[in-house]
């Protein structure tokens, strides 16, 4: 059986809960897709850093043709983030006809139908499971288990570094710049944590679940963001004594053919499940005309619940490879015309 050799780019918080998935279940996943799977490149930004994985030195490259341009690399596995330039070099390995899977929601907000045109061009797969909601199947859940149905509704909790702040100031009275700390060495927060606390990440991720779930074109630009920058501990106290807990609610409508969406800290009743989603887990409704409310609730980042949605689009490249179907199951969104936002 031919090996499928994959190219990772990054070994930080998620590339090595790859390293440690793929090795871990090696038996599981040869049995599932028929062929090892073996990872035989890795890109970091420097090779002496001293990291919680031991992986042969041999593997590790700081040159990312090394991967791009390997002709050896059926499979390009991009966990180190970045926009421009790892735009590039996933616009390069798809022209040489290698699969991508990637977690990075930067950039596949903004240059996601770029990237997914050259994939198609190419017959390339390019998933991208991990990057909404970490653990949680979302993204599949929406192309595929929605497919049936018109979605009017998807509403959560999509940051996991500013749930585990709100949740640790509100249960413990933590102080913010404290749990912020504590969240970025647990991994959670982005290498930038601006982006997580000003509400930027979230309003990513609803771009490409509003995309994604309304079969629509929704951009960055159309997303209303405020952060939580500006939530104090006084703020909680007050809301928990009127029997709220506050939340940076990530929502997205759609009424007739106008959409909005909007990310911003929200005061949800105790009564409601939102309100006890806590710590590093995310949550998702989705409302259906046919389907009714539904809800998908786990963990939205962090090592392992990340690396799990990163190899199982791993799992599902392979699976295509051996049916010779790549690039025909993509996760592209069906264009609709463009809808106008709520405000337009
Ligand atoms: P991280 O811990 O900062 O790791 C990034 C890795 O990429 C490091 O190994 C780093 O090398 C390498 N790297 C970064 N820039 C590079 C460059 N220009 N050239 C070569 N190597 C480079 O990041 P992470 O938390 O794993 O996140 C990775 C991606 O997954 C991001 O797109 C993030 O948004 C996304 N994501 C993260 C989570 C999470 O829970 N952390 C969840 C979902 C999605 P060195 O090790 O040498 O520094
Ligand atoms: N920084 C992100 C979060 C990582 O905290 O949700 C997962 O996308």
């Amino acid at each position: 059986m031919q090996p499928i050799r994959v190219g990772l780019m990054g070994l930080g918080t998620v590339g090595t809960g790859v390293v440690r998935i793929v090795e871990g279940h090696r038996d599981d996943l040869e049995k599932q897709v028929g062929s090892p799977i073996v990872i035989e490149k890795i890109l970091v930004k420097d090779k002496s850093k001293s990291r919680r994985m031991t992986v042969a030195d041999s593997l590790l490259t700081e040159d990312p043709r090394d991967i791009v341009e390997n002709p050896d690399i059926d499979v390009v596995v991009e966990v180190m983030g970045g926009v421009e330039s790892t735009r590039e070099l996933i616009l390069s390995a798809l022209e040489r006809g290698k699969h991508v899977v990637t977690a990075n929601k930067d950039l596949m907000a903004v240059y996601g139908p770029e990237i997914l045109a050259k994939a198609a061009e190419k017959n390339c797969d390019v998933f991208y499971e991990a990057s909404v909601a970490g653990g949680i199947p979302i993204i599949r859940t929406l192309i595929e288990g929605f497919s049936s149905d018109r979605l009017t509704k998807i509403m959560g909790i999509v940051n996991g570094t500013t749930n585990y702040i709100l949740t640790k100031m509100s249960q413990e009275g933590a102080s913010y710049a404290d749990v912020l700390k504590e969240a970025q060495e647990l991994g959670y927060a982005e290498a930038d944590p601006t982006s997580d606390v000003e509400g930027l990440d979230a309003a990513r991720k609803m771009a490409i679940l509003a995309t994604l779930g309304f079969r629509a074109e929704v951009s960055l630009g159309d997303v209303a963001v405020k952060g939580i920058t500006s939530v104090t501990r006084e703020d909680i106290v007050y809301a928990k004594r009127l029997g709220y807990e506050i939340k940076l609610l990530g929502i997205a409508e759609r009424s007739g053919d106008a959409i909005g969406v909007s990310v911003q800290p929200t005061m949800v009743k105790v009564s409601h499940p939102l309100s006890s989603v806590n710590g590093v887990f995310n949550a998702v409704y989705v409302y259906g005309e046919a389907v009714g409310e539904t809800m998908f609730y786990g963990p939205g980042a962090g090592e392992l619940p990340t690396a799990t949605s990163v190899v199982a689009d791993l799992v599902a490249v392979v699976k295509n490879l051996k049916l010779g179907v790549n690039g025909r199951r993509m996760f592209t969104p069906y264009k609709e015309k463009k809808l106008k936002t709520a405000d337009e």
